[in-house]
C-alpha cells in the first residue's frame, strides 16, 4: 500500500512592535521588524500526502468545511514552495486548518496559518527525504518558507522576541527569515500580555499587501526605512534595560507611523475608527494619571493590541472592563508564548 504522510502543527500568531512595511521584490522587507509571538491565538493545520507520484490534487477544508477562497490562497502559495519542496509537484494533498481564534475576529491570521503550514511542510520533507536534521535549519527553512507565503509569518515559527531583516544587532540576522532575539531581555520585559481589543471584527477594507505595494512610491519612504532601523535598534536597548517609558514611546510611534503612511498613501485610506481613537486616548491618560506600565499598538486594522507586562496585570484589566468595554466588540486576551508546537 502507498506510505501516507502526516504532520500537524499548532502556529501562533504575533503582533509587531517594530512593525513590517513596504517590501521589495520577494517578500524582502523594505526595514527590520521585530515582534512578540503570542500563545493564544494559533491556527492547527494538518498536512496529509499519498500517492506521491499521482497528478497534484489538494483537499483543502477550514474548520471542516470547504473553502473556495482559503483553498485557491493555499494552492497558490503550495505553486510558489514547489521549488523548495520538489516533492509539492505531484501528489493527493489534503489540508485541514483552525484557528482557535473566532474566524475574522479581526486578528491576523496569516501569520499562524502561514507558520502552521510552511512548519508542516518541513515536517514532511523531513519524512521523505530525511533531511531537516537540525531544529535550526528546520526553523529557518520553516520561517524562510512562511516568508514567501506572508511577511510577518516568518517571525511566527520561534518563541518569544523576534526579529526579521538584516540589522547589525540580531546575530544571524536575515532579510529571509526570522531570528529569535538573543539578547538577555530584561525580567521587567521577558513576559509580556497582548490584551486584544476587537473594535471591528469586518474583513479590511485595504490588504496588508495592497498597502506595502503603496509604500513603493510612498513620498515618506526613506524616512520610514530610517525611523524603522532607528525604532528597531532603540527597542532593543529598552528590551535590555527594561525602560518601559521608552519602550511605550517606540510602539505608540511605530503604530501610529504605519497608519499615518497609509493615510499619507496615494490613494490614501485609513483603517481607524472613532472608536480605536477613544481607546488609544484613555489608555495614554490612564498612563499619565496612574504611572502604571501599559501601551498600545495596532496591526493594519482598528482593533486596539494593549502591551503591559504581567505585574500590573489586575490593574490593566480593571481598566480595560470599567473604562474601555464600551469602546470594542470582543476580547482576546493573549501574551507572549512558547512558540509553535508539533503534534504529530
Ligand atoms: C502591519 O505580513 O500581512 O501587520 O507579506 O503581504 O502577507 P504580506 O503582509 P503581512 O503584513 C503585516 C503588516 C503589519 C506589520 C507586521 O506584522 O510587521
Amino acid at each position: 500500500m502507498e506510505k501516507k504522510y502526516i504532520a500537524q502543527w499548532s502556529c501562533p500568531s504575533n503582533i509587531a512592535l517594530v512593525k513590517y512595511w513596504g517590501k521589495l521584490p520577494n517578500q524582502i522587507p523594505m526595514n527590520p521588524s521585530l515582534s512578540l509571538t503570542l500563545k493564544n491565538s494559533v491556527t492547527t493545520t494538518t498536512v496529509s500526502a499519498q500517492n506521491l507520484n499521482a497528478p497534484f490534487e489538494l483537499n483543502y477544508l477550514f474548520h471542516g468545511e470547504h473553502n473556495a477562497a482559503f483553498s485557491k490562497r493555499i494552492q497558490s502559495v503550495l505553486e510558489t514552495w514547489q521549488e523548495h519542496f520538489p516533492f509539492l509537484k505531484n501528489g493527493q494533498w489534503r489540508i485541514e486548518s483552525e484557528n482557535s481564534f473566532p474566524h475574522s475576529a479581526g486578528i491576523a491570521s496569516s501569520a499562524s496559518a502561514m507558520g502552521a503550514l510552511a512548519l508542516s511542510l518541513c515536517s514532511i520533507e523531513h519524512e521523505i527525504l530525511g533531511t531537516l536534521n537540525t531544529s535550526e535549519s528546520f526553523q529557518r527553512k520553516a520561517s524562510y518558507l512562511a516568508r514567501l507565503a506572508s511577511g510577518s509569518a516568518a517571525r511566527s515559527i520561534y518563541p518569544g522576541i523576534v526579529s526579521w531583516g538584516t540589522s547589525e544587532l540580531v546575530e544571524n540576522s536575515s532579510d529571509e527569515y526570522a531570528t529569535p532575539l538573543s539578547i538577555d531581555v530584561h525580567p521587567s520585559v521577558l513576559h509580556l500580555n497582548d490584551a486584544i481589543l476587537i473594535v471591528d471584527d469586518q474583513p479590511k477594507k485595504v490588504s496588508s499587501s495592497a498597502g506595502h505595494q503603496l509604500m513603493n512610491n510612498h513620498p515618506y519612504r526613506n524616512n520610514r526605512i530610517e525611523q524603522a532601523n532607528n525604532n528597531h535598534k532603540s527597542i532593543i536597548e529598552c528590551l535590555t534595560s527594561g525602560d518601559f517609558q521608552q519602550f511605550s514611546t517606540i510602539v505608540e510611534n511605530e503604530a501610529m507611523s504605519i497608519h499615518s503612511l497609509m493615510m499619507s498613501s496615494t490613494p490614501w485610506y485609513s483603517l481607524l475608527h472613532a472608536n480605536t481613537f477613544e481607546i488609544i486616548n484613555r489608555i495614554q491618560y490612564f498612563r499619565a494619571q496612574n504611572n502604571i506600565p501599559v501601551c498600545f499598538t495596532l496591526d493594519a486594522g482598528p482593533n486596539v493590541h494593549v502591551i503591559y507586562p504581567p505585574n500590573v496585570k489586575q490593574q490593566v484589566e480593571s481598566f480595560i472592563q470599567t473604562e474601555l468595554k464600551p469602546f470594542f466588540k470582543k476580547y482576546q486576551p493573549d501574551e507572549m508564548g512558547n512558540g509553535p508546537e508539533q503534534l504529530k
